[in-house]
């Protein structure tokens, strides 16, 4: 066994840390508290290959591994987790089921914009009526020659306004359950498609979460990924890989919180020493350590067995799971840490502390996520 990064690793690690001190910090406070989506920062993030980063070159990916991917998401979410929410779907949700599943055709036409970041795109499947019952999709897809006539609503759509192309799941035969569940490509500015409510949230505020309304939209046939059915496995395998990318989110944000609660245990004196010499804060400071490291070890090896071309749909719900719970608990701790100073924006882990909420919510809370494990021990 083989703890150890490559030079590629380290590179990439490198360049997303220093992307992140000096393009993503300045200003975070402020695109949080104006929920303003970080637009220039996440062109910056297509200029460095950050936005298809596992995709093909071919594809005007960047062709690395799953373990970069996780290293780059781990260090720009220890400052701002709503550009890599934004980066995370692009790269996870949307290039990597378009490259795996997509006819040539679709790659051609959709996903070299996307994984080049020329655009954005968003993942659509959850609904007013269909969060975690994923199966229960209300918007449906009728064929009528060669086009299919999209109606429904989702929510909570992450780049729901600033994406350009959108993987919209719908029922294609109700009869048949989530086997009557099919995937399609949808652009932005076709007739019937409108972005609805931009949501005002706890957390990851700076990202740009809507509903979308289809009303009557004509969707070519040659727009569904796969064959008509495969919907919803299409779904439940790119969440597999999602989770790792979220899992990764939870490491970076409670990381970046660690790493502040320290910085300023070594500057706050109290009693007359530094508070990190107080053994109530080292006892904290050695648990969130621990708990990080841990939650580390399950991200990357969720990371490392998809590389490897094995089975990861068990290993993605344990590193999600565990690294979202790591991070919302080490958040808080870092607060208190700050004691009074942890609850005010300008030392950033209240931040941090509220956008931890979101990862035991998204791409499945931890209870899908212990049904995901549970079934899988259980088979
Ligand atoms: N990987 C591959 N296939 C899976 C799977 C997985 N993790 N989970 C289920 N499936 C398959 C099953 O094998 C089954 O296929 P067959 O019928 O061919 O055997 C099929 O899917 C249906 O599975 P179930 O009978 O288990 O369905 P269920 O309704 O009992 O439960 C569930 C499925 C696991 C709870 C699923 O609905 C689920 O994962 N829900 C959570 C959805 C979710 O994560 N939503 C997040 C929205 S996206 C988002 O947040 C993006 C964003 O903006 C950041």
């Amino acid at each position: 066994m083989n703890f150890q990064l490559t030079e590629e690793h380290l590179a990439v690690q490198q360049a997303a840390r220093e992307f992140a001190k000096t393009e993503l910090l300045p200003g975070v406070i402020e695109r949080d508290t104006e929920a303003k989506f970080p637009k220039e920062q996440i062109r910056q993030m297509a200029e460095l290959g950050f936005l298809g980063m596992m995709v093909d070159p071919s594809y005007n990916g960047g062709g690395m591994d799953t373990i970069s991917y996780v290293l780059a998401m781990e260090e720009l979410s220890k400052i701002d987790a709503s550009a890599s929410v934004a980066m995370s779907v692009n790269n996870s949700l949307v290039c990597w089921g378009l490259e795996k599943y997509g006819s040539e055709e679709q790659k051609e036409k959709y996903l070299k914009r996307l994984a080049s970041g020329e655009v954005l795109g968003a993942f659509c499947l959850s609904e007013p009526e269909a969060g975690s019952d994923a199966t229960s999709q209300r918007t449906e897809a009728h064929k009528e020659g060669d086009f299919y006539i999209l109606n429904g609503t989702k929510n909570w759509i992450t780049n729901g306004s600033t994406a350009s192309i959108y993987l919209v799941i719908a029922q294609t035969d109700p009869s048949k359950g989530h086997k009557g569940i099919s995937c399609f490509i949808v652009e932005k500015g076709w007739d019937g498609f409108v972005v609805g409510k931009k949501e005002d949230k706890l957390g990851i505020r700076g990202s740009d979460t809507h509903s979308l309304m289809f009303t009557d939209v004509k969707v070519p046939a040659a727009n569904r990924i796969g064959d008509e059915g495969f919907g919803f496995t299409y779904a439940m395998e790119t969440l597999n890989g999602g989770r790792i990318g979220i899992a990764a989110q939870a490491l970076g944000i409670a990381a970046g919180a660690y790493e502040l609660a320290l910085a300023y245990s070594k500057e706050r004196k109290a009693f007359g020493k530094p508070i990190s010499q107080h053994q109530a804060i080292q006892f904290k400071l050695a648990d969130m350590a621990t708990q990080i490291e841990a939650a580390r070890m399950l991200v990357y090896k969720a990371a490392w067995l998809k590389d490897q071309g094995e089975d990861y749909s068990h290993a993605s719900a344990m590193a999600k799971l565990y690294a979202s719970e790591v991070a919302m608990n080490v958040t808080v701790e870092a607060v208190q840490v700050h004691g009074g100073y942890g609850f005010v924006k300008e030392y950033h882990v209240e931040r941090l502390m509220r956008d931890a909420k979101i990862t035991q919510i998204y791409e499945g809370t931890s209870e899908i996520q212990r049904i995901v494990i549970s079934r899988g021990l259980l088979k």
